[in-house]
């Protein structure tokens, strides 16, 4: 990349537009280096880096996609913006340009657990899409007990009235007499709630856990999130 001006970059990294980043950067609120600078023009070279409101960024990472993993609570929505609830997005306050991140699918309000959140919209894509068959795995508690039939029905592909294609095949396996561990390969609209719900099941609980080979990592707490490793962005795929 070289030199880039300073308002430019501010901009990119806070979604600010090119004239408030200019007022921003005059108003002081800005170092490159240690030292706060006041001229919009300023040229800053890859080897440095910026801070803005405590939180410093190396330059040379600035232009690069940003993938995180969340641990998703209970009680916030994947949208962008809603009215009444929490986003998701409100839980990585300590980012920059929280208007570029957005959730790589859906999880349903009441539904934890694993979910990528990310500013490359190809990557969103790819785990999104149902042609990817990017396998999704969840822990669903049940109201009543899973019997050993399901496993086969669940296998065969099932049909919801509310859907007009069959449901591709899913996994199941019988963790405990309410507690299944459910992989599907599309991510339909309620998905794993609705296969349970055409055998007369009630799912009270559901956690995602994996997406393709990236497990949720346990350390993060509910309402927790991490950076996604390189490595890890592979897993998704795996
Ligand atoms: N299936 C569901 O029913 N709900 C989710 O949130 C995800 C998959």
């Amino acid at each position: 990349m070289g030199q880039v001006r300073l308002d430019r970059l501010v901009s990119h990294l806070t979604g600010l537009s090119r004239k408030d980043a200019s007022k921003f950067i005059k108003e002081g609120q800005v170092k490159v280096a240690d030292e706060t600078i006041f001229d919009p023009a300023f040229k800053v070279s890859d080897s440095q880096s910026v801070v803005i409101d405590d939180l410093e960024t190396q330059v040379s990472d600035i232009y690069k996609k940003r993938y995180f993993m969340v641990n998703k609570p209970q009680g916030c929505i994947c949208a962008d913006k809603d009215r009444n609830l929490p986003v998701v997005v409100d839980l990585l306050q300590d980012e920059l340009n929280l208007e570029s991140l957005h959730c790589a699918g859906r999880l349903d309000l009441d539904t934890t657990g694993l979910l990528i959140v990310t500013d490359d919209g190809d990557l969103n894509h790819k785990i999104t899409s149902p042609k990817k068959e990017i396998s999704k795995t969840y822990l669903a508690r049940t109201n009543l007990k899973i019997e050993e039939s399901l496993i086969d029905r669940f296998a065969q592909g099932l049909k919801h009235p509310k859907e007009v294609k069959r449901y591709k095949s899913a996994h199941l396996e019988i963790l405990e007499e309410n507690l299944g561990k459910v992989t599907v390969s599309e991510g339909r609209y309620h998905e794993v709630k609705r296969l349970f719900e055409l055998c007369g099941l009630e799912v009270i609980e559901l956690k995602r856990i994996a997406i393709g080979k990236l497990n949720l990592d346990e350390t993060l707490d509910e309402g927790e999130y991490r950076p996604l490793e390189e490595s890890e962005l592979q897993l998704l795929f795996a």
